[in-house]
């Protein structure tokens, strides 16, 4: 938590709007053939002062940016934009000074005035600006067309990170969000395999202090491969990862990234990627085996993503500034030659049995009331589920007491457990339930045997 604190910055930019706004007001005299008053030549030196020191602070909005290198001309040119939007009353003053075509919107052609540009800044300005130019490509900012008259409009994103705003969350195209409730109260795991994910928080928390202060070298990501079978955790952990920054957790569909048109694939991937430049929040790809698998290795699912562009995906992953974690139930499959890509590995086990027990004790919903049989321990030791399987089952535990109108029981459980495994295994045998079995109404079984049978 101690990082989203850290990420609200109280800097804010009035400086640069009322810079913008003077800069108008000087051009609007010099029209009319008049100086600015001394005062106002004064203020304006004054603002250019603090203008350049909340540029080059890290804490000030333009840090927040999702470009890199932006240059100085850049930021002029960014602010104008955006200026009418910050500070409206500049709008009236760009209405004047368009009086052939009034818009509270800056032009190319207004800002080569207000920012006296010469040849070489003008042509930089216009590559910025353009359809396919930075600031286009990233929606810092909108326009209909390019020629120099046309209306320069600020992006949501600009004006959300550049006036402080609360950002609107924009999912990331071809990513879902995964919200829960998940702190490393709620995770069950052997102690060192929580140490390796708190080593991957590092990762994320000091990277300003090895990187930037430290001159640790730059790498993209930090990139963790999370293995184990399903059910043992991996989107959970990565669940408290991104709540202990403070971050949203989204799940990237690598199916919804392939399309079978040439090049739509690389452009779906390139979208996504965009769209999380810059911004905090962490990624998660799911079955990367199919990506990541030897040769000639689970041909089913290399089929799957036949057109997947495997290399740029990987590539773009490796080069992105932010967290991504991937996720295999089947570790063995990944080529060796990958391991090298990923800053940290984290292996979930099945749960043992006193992990189980732990499971099931929290997974049990709180306020339930128990029955005098239900034996934790027994449960934990009776039947070897996974933490998916054991929430699922204490759930519908739950809902069987419910509807009986009576406390949970060991009846309720088995039962429970037993829909759980049968889900895997059409013809699960009763004696699957180990020492549980005893507690199965013979209801529930025998007429599932006469299905089975
Ligand atoms: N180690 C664990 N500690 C606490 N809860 C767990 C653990 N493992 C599983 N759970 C519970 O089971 C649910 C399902 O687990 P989760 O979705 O994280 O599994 P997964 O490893 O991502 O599986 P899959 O490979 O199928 O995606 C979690 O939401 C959580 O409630
Ligand atoms: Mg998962």
């Amino acid at each position: 938590m101690k990082a989203a604190v850290e990420a609200i910055s109280p800097v804010n930019l009035q400086a640069e709007w009322e810079r913008v706004e003077v800069l108008a007001h000087c051009l609007l005299l010099s029209r009319s053939g008049q100086q600015p008053r001394d005062d106002v030549l004064k203020r304006l030196e004054k603002l250019q002062l603090q203008v350049d020191r909340l540029r080059q602070s890290k804490n000030s909005p333009w840090a927040k940016l999702p470009i890199n290198g932006l240059t100085p001309l850049g930021m002029d040119v960014l602010a104008c934009i955006a200026a009418s939007e910050a500070q409206p009353k500049t709008g009236w003053l760009y209405q004047e000074l368009q009086p052939a075509n009034p818009q509270p919107f800056v032009t190319v052609a207004l800002l080569q005035q207000l920012l006296a540009l010469d040849y070489s800044e003008l042509h930089h300005a216009r590559q910025l600006t353009a359809t396919g130019g930075e600031f286009r490509r990233l929606d810092l900012i909108e326009a209909d067309q390019d020629s120099s008259f046309t209306p320069l409009r600020p992006g949501k994103k600009t004006l959300a990170l550049l006036m402080d705003l609360p950002q609107i969350e924009e999912v990331p195209p071809g990513a879902y969000p995964v919200r829960q409730r998940a702190s490393w109260d709620d995770l069950v795991l052997p102690p060192d395999r929580e140490r390796v994910l708190r080593e991957y928080l590092m990762w994320l928390r000091h990277r300003e202090t090895v990187v930037d202060h430290w001159g640790g070298h730059a790498v993209g990501g930090p990139v963790a491969l999370f293995s184990g079978s399903s059910g043992t955790g991996k989107t959970f952990a990565a669940t408290v990862i991104a709540n202990e920054m403070g971050w949203p957790l989204y799940r990237v569909d690598l199916a919804r990234l392939v399309s079978k048109y040439i090049g739509e694939t690389e452009k779906n991937i390139g979208k996504l990627f965009d769209a999380a430049h810059g911004r905090e929040m962490v990624l998660q790809f799911d079955e990367v085996d199919a990506l990541m698998s030897k040769r000639g290795e689970i041909k089913e699912a290399r089929d799957r993503y036949a057109n997947m562009e495997v290399s740029y995906l990987l590539a773009r992953i490796e080069d992105h500034q932010g967290p991504c974690i991937l996720t295999t139930n089947l570790r063995n499959q990944i080529d060796k030659a990958f391991s090298r890509r990923f800053q940290i590995v984290a292996e979930f086990p099945r749960p043992d049995r006193t992990a189980r027990a732990l499971l099931w004790q929290r997974m049990i919903p709180p306020h339930a009331p128990r029955a005098d049989d239900l034996d934790i321990d027994f449960l934990a030791q009776a039947v070897n589920l996974t933490g998916g399987n054991i929430r699922n089952a204490g759930l519908h535990a739950a809902y069987l007491a419910a509807e009986d109108a009576k406390p949970i029981s060991l009846a309720h459980a088995a039962i429970a457990v037993y829909r759980e495994l049968a889900k895997d295994r059409p013809q699960l045998n009763k004696n699957d339930l180990g020492p549980l079995a005893n507690y199965l109404p013979e209801a529930i079984y025998s007429s599932e045997a006469v299905q089975n049978g």
